[in-house]
């Protein structure tokens, strides 16, 4: 009978080491989207579902802001039409330029680095407002890489929605007075694998 109970304690203990090995993997998950996430710019047409960029605009302003003031404002635009219509829009104002090359690579679907959906993230200006916008943007990209999305990082709509032309469609997001369009991210279903780009780990010093 002693040996039973013994037998049944050891397979316990087995199978709780078991668990707590595969529990704490786990927990991983953050570090490995740290290392796997990279500026994705190549998207399925496969829309992201809705509840997931829900989910994902939560993830962004759970993060941390200046005394919690949580200066930001977030749209999400997963509407289609919307996205041809504003890629349009700024196509047809930057025709000829330089500013269209650059953009109109082969695999070209829309000026948002070809991304299904497109969350902005506006912001006043103010004291450690690039610092607060730049840890939600984090949260979020993080967020997508573990949900197996591509996200890209988009400084350039500052200058893209200062287009004369662009007007509507940044009335049309919304942001309160006194916020500015400070980025956007591109999401979608990653069709492209980029490798990962090289870091200067010369940058980290630690002081004696
Ligand atoms: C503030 C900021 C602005 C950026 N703006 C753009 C942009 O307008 N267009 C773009 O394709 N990528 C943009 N990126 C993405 C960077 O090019 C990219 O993060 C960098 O090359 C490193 O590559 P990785 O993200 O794959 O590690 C931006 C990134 C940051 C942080």
């Amino acid at each position: 009978m002693k040996r039973v109970v013994l037998l049944l304690a050891l397979c316990v203990t087995a199978l709780l080491s078991v668990w707590l090995v595969t529990e704490s993997q786990k927990k991983s998950g953050v570090l490995e989207a740290i290392e796997a996430r990279r500026s994705v710019r190549a998207y399925k047409d496969t829309p992201v579902e809705h509840e997931k960029l829900e989910f994902l605009a939560k993830c962004g302003v759970l993060a941390p802001s200046a005394m919690n003031k949580q200066e930001w404002e977030v749209r999400i635009v997963e509407n289609k039409e919307w996205i041809d219509g504003a890629t349009a829009a700024y196509l047809k104002a930057v025709e000829g330029t330089d500013k269209a090359k650059y953009m109109l690579t082969p695999t070209f679907k829309n000026i948002f680095r070809n991304g299904s959906a497109v969350i902005f993230v506006g912001a006043p200006d103010g004291l450690f407002s690039g610092e607060n916008v730049g840890c939600l943007a984090q949260n979020i990209m993080l967020a997508a890489t573990e949900l197996g999305l591509g996200t890209c990082f988009l400084g350039s709509v500052q200058m893209m929605f200062a287009e004369p032309a662009m007007a509507e469609y940044l009335q049309s997001l919304g942001f309160s007075e006194g916020y500015k369009l400070r980025y956007a991210l591109a999401v979608g279903y990653p069709d492209e694998a980029p490798e990962a780009k090289p870091r200067d780990m010369s940058k980290i010093k630690f002081v004696e």
